[in-house]
Parts: structure tokens; sequence; C-alpha cells
């Protein structure tokens, strides 16, 4: 038996949440045979009590069953048909207020492109009532030179299925009434009514969407074009400046060069006058000697320092690689320091943890090195000791420096490697120096794949941890660097001094 239902609407893709539930067939189908064989029994009784013969009763039992289930049936389907028309009502309200308050533009149109159904959206988004809609061709609303594209593709699809879009989201242009064009975004989906295929299509205007979008690329744009201006100014600046500092550095390589050789004489001719090498001179003369050739050490000090410094800084620093022992390096440590400890009455002590210690690097900035902090140990520590002590951890060549001196504030660790640094300005008089040691010190170990540390406290002492690779390669950096070897630092020559 068939009952009223409403259209069978197919949409393809997911129908969501507005799919409602149809009326269930009522249960009194079941049970209106029941009330039908009730009545038939009734009838029965009656019969019993009038005295028909049995086929008689059985019969009018049969017709009275057929009887109440007839209109046990008629009941419920009057009742299913009011409950279904119900349900027809209620759904078209919900689905006319989503068409009527819906902000989009909703269009349906058939296979042949003429527009079913419009809602009234369309109207302030198209200019066009929706009556004035329906009937018309959907070319009515798109700019002319879209139209045959958009034909094409709609036959495609009729013919093949093939789309070639994204139907949830498609980009295009709308035409309104008076003829301006913008950009809207539709949906589309394909119904199925009965046998008729008819599609539904969602538009929205996203003019505002574009315009700011497009506000948007012109300032991504413009801050592009202006960070790639700047970064050119910069660029300039950075390279202005490199050729500036190399040629700062190429000033004074040459003049550290040119006072050298003076210098040299400066410092052996005072030296030879002191100790008497061009006749007999005074006690007085020779302390005056002594000082001429004391500064002159000084400033040959300062002089290879900074030498070192703008061989390293304007990348021209020669790292040779060959086989040595470290143990041998601790030991002209020792020996270049040995007087300078004696004279402050210091007890330095010198340890390696395995009786050699092969390493493959550059020999000379490694004595460089330990020759540095030791000297500044020594330089800082006023009782007490000092010890150097030099080990092998796993592929590391480790060098450690320990004193009992004046130690270091934890505000003022992390300067000591900055160039020209000298914590103690109160002791100046006392400690003399350039502050280029230690900033030497880390460029060189750095140089070398290598890192110093230092832990220290005041009035308690220092430790400078020195990690280089036992396997340093060559780094040869420049021809002027290789041509001219480094020169021994202030450090190496004080100490030699002091022997
Ligand atoms: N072992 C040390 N104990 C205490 N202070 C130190 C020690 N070594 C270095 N310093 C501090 O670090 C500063 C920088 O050292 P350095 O670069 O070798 O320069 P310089 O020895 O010419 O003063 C020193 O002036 C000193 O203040
Ligand atoms: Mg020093």
């Amino acid at each position: 038996m068939g009952f009223p239902t409403p259209p069978d609407l197919r949409v393809q893709g997911d129908t969501g949440s507005m799919a409602t539930r149809r009326p269930r067939r009522p249960r009194e189908y079941t049970t209106a045979l029941g009330f039908g064989g009730v009545v038939a029994g009734i009838v029965a009784l009656a019969l019993l009590r009038t005295g028909q013969s049995l086929f008689e009763m059985a019969l009018v039992a049969v017709a009275a069953l057929l009887v109440g289930a007839g209109i046990a049936f008629a009941h419920c389907w009057v009742r299913h048909a009011a409950r279904v028309e119900a349900h027809l009502r209620e759904s078209e309200a919900r689905f006319r207020s989503l068409w009527v308050t819906s902000s989009d533009g909703i269009l349906i149109i058939d296979t042949a492109q003429t527009i079913l159904y419009a809602n009234p959206a369309v109207r302030p988004m198209l200019g066009w009532a929706p009556a004035e809609l329906v009937g018309r061709p959907l070319e009515r609303l798109q700019p002319e030179r879209l139209r045959e594209a958009h034909r094409r593709g709609m036959q495609r699809y009729l013919e093949s299925g093939e789309r070639r879009l994204d139907w949830r989201a498609v980009e295009t242009l709308a035409l309104h009434r008076d003829g301006h064009e913008f950009p809207i975004e539709i949906a589309f989906s394909e119904v199925m009514l009965g046998e008729e295929r008819q599609f539904v299509g969602f538009l929205r205007d996203i003019s505002v969407r574009k315009r700011a979008e497009e506000t948007l690329r012109q300032n991504t744009t413009q801050l592009e074009l202006r960070v790639a201006e700047r970064t050119r100014a910069l660029t300039e600046a950075n390279e202005q400046l490199r050729r500036l500092d190399q040629v700062k550095s190429e000033f004074v390589a040459t003049m550290s060069h040119e006072l050298r050789t003076p210098l040299n004489a400066i410092i052996g001719f005072s030296g030879l006058l002191r100790d008497g090498g061009a006749g007999p001179v005074s006690e007085e003369q020779r302390r005056q000697l002594g000082f001429v050739h004391g500064a002159g050490q000084h400033l040959l000090a300062l002089i290879n320092d900074l030498l070192d410094v703008s061989h390293i800084e304007s990348g021209r620093l020669v790292l040779q690689a060959a086989d040595f022992d470290a143990a041998e390096v601790l030991t002209d440590v020792m020996t270049a320091l040995a007087p300078a400890a004696q004279a402050k009455r210091l007890a330095l002590t010198g340890v390696t943890l395995a009786p050699r210690l092969p390493v493959q690097g550059d020999r000379r900035k490694c004595y460089q090195i330990l020759l540095n902090l030791a000297n500044n140990a020594i330089k800082f520590t006023e009782h007490g000791a000092v010890r150097l002590s030099l080990g092998l951890e796993g592929p590391w060549l480790v060098m450690n420096v320990t004193d009992t001196g004046i130690g270091i504030a934890a505000e003022h660790q992390p300067l000591l490697f900055e160039p020209f640094c000298q914590i103690e300005r109160g002791h100046r008089r006392s400690y003399e120096g350039t502050g280029l040691g230690l900033y030497l010190c880390r460029k060189l170990a750095q140089a070398m794949g290598g890192e110093i540390d230092v832990e220290s406290t005041p009035q308690v002492g220092s430790i400078f941890e020195v990690r280089l690779p036992r396997l340093q390669a060559s780094v040869p950096v420049g021809p002027a660097a290789a041509a001219q070897p480094s020169a021994p630092s202030a450090a190496s020559v004080k100490a030699t001094e002091g022997a």
C-alpha cells in the first residue's frame, strides 16, 4: 500500500544535518488485524447465542474480521497522511527560512542553464529581483567573455561527468544589472529531482575580501621592495666596511713591520751598551740603558700583539700542521717562565698526564697560547702556586693553567676575551700588559677548532682550560701571512726578558 511521501530529493555529496526524518509508518497497521480479530470474535459470540450453524458463524466471523481490519487500516491511513503532510509543511518552512534569510544568493538552474529559482539575496548582490531572473538564462549574470567557457564546462560535465573545478568554491566574476563586474565565489551542487538534473549554486560577493587581498599583496610587495633596498644598502655598507677594515689591517701590518726594524736596533744596541759591549759604562748609565732596553722590549711586545691581532682579523693567519709532542711545549713554557715565577717566589709546576702527548697541529701557536695563560697566571698571583697540566682526552689536547691569584669576579669573566680588556684597572701600575693576550689566545684556539674557558673565584684563584683538537688541519689563509710568520707575543717577550 503506498502513502504520500516527500518528493525523492537526491543531492550529491554530504546532505548535512538538515536532512529531516520522515514520520514512521504507524504501529497501528500491525494492530489493525488484531482489532478486526476482536470485532470478529464479538460477532461470532453474538451469533453463537442466536444458534446459527458453524459454517454460517465462520462466514460471518471472517466478514467481521475483514470489516474490522478495513476500518482500522482506513483510520491509520488518514492519520499517517496527516502526519506526513505536517512533516512536509515543517520541512518546507525550515528550508524556506534558509532560502529567504541566507545572505548568499542561491540559484537553481536546469541543464539548459535556465534559472528555475532565485532567492531574495540575489537582489542586493546582482541588482535583479528573483522574479526577474526566473526563466532567464544564467548568462544574464555572467560577463560576456566568460559565457562560452562556462557553457563548454557544463556541456563537458553533462556528457562525461568530468569536473575541472572544485565545485565547493569556484571564484569567478559576476555581472551586475548595472553592468559592473565583481568577484564572487560559488559553491555548486547537483540535485536529482526524480529524473530531472538540476544545479544549485550558492553565490557570495567577495569584493571586500579581494580588495583586502589586493591591499595586502601591494603592501607585501612594497615591503619586499623596501627590504631588498635596505639589504642592498646594508650589503654596500658592509662591503665598504670590509674594505676599510682590510685597509686598516694592511696599514697596521705595514706599520708594525716598519716599526720593528728600528726598534730591534734600539733594543739590540741598548742591550749591547748596557752590558758594556761598546766600552765600560757607569752603574747609573747601566741602569738608564736598562730602562731604554726594557721600554724597547715592551714596545716590541705591544707591536707584536697588534700585528697578531691584525693578522687574525684580516684573515691572514696561517696555521701549520705538523706532528709534535705537547709535553715538549710544556717544558719550553716552564723553562721560559721559571725565572719570573722564581722572582715572585711562586711554586711553578708542570704536569703531563702521559709521558708523551703526540699531537698534530701548529706547535708555535700552541706554545703561544700556553705561554700567554701561564704568564697571566704568574702576573696575577702574588702568593701560592701556578700549575700547568696537559693531557689527552679523546680527540682533544687539554691544557689547564691553575693559579692561586687575585681571581676574576663573575661579572667580569665574559669580558676577559674582548680585545684591550684589562679588568684590574686599579692595579694597572703593578700589572703591565695590552689586554690583547686572552683575545689572541681565544682567536687562535678557535682558528684551530678549539676553545678556551675560565673558572675563577676572586681572591682564591683561576683555572683557564684550553681544548684543541689533537688533529688540526693546516689553514693557509693568505699569501701575505705565509711570507710573514707570526711574531712572538707580548707574553713571550716578557717571559724571555724575565729569563
Ligand atoms: N690568571 C688571571 N688571574 C686574574 N686575572 C686575569 C688572569 N688572566 C687574565 N686576567 C685578567 O684579564 C685581563 C686580560 O688579560 P690579557 O688579555 O692577557 O691582557 P694583559 O695580560 O695584557 O692585561 C687582565 O688584564 C686581567 O685583568
Ligand atoms: Mg696577558
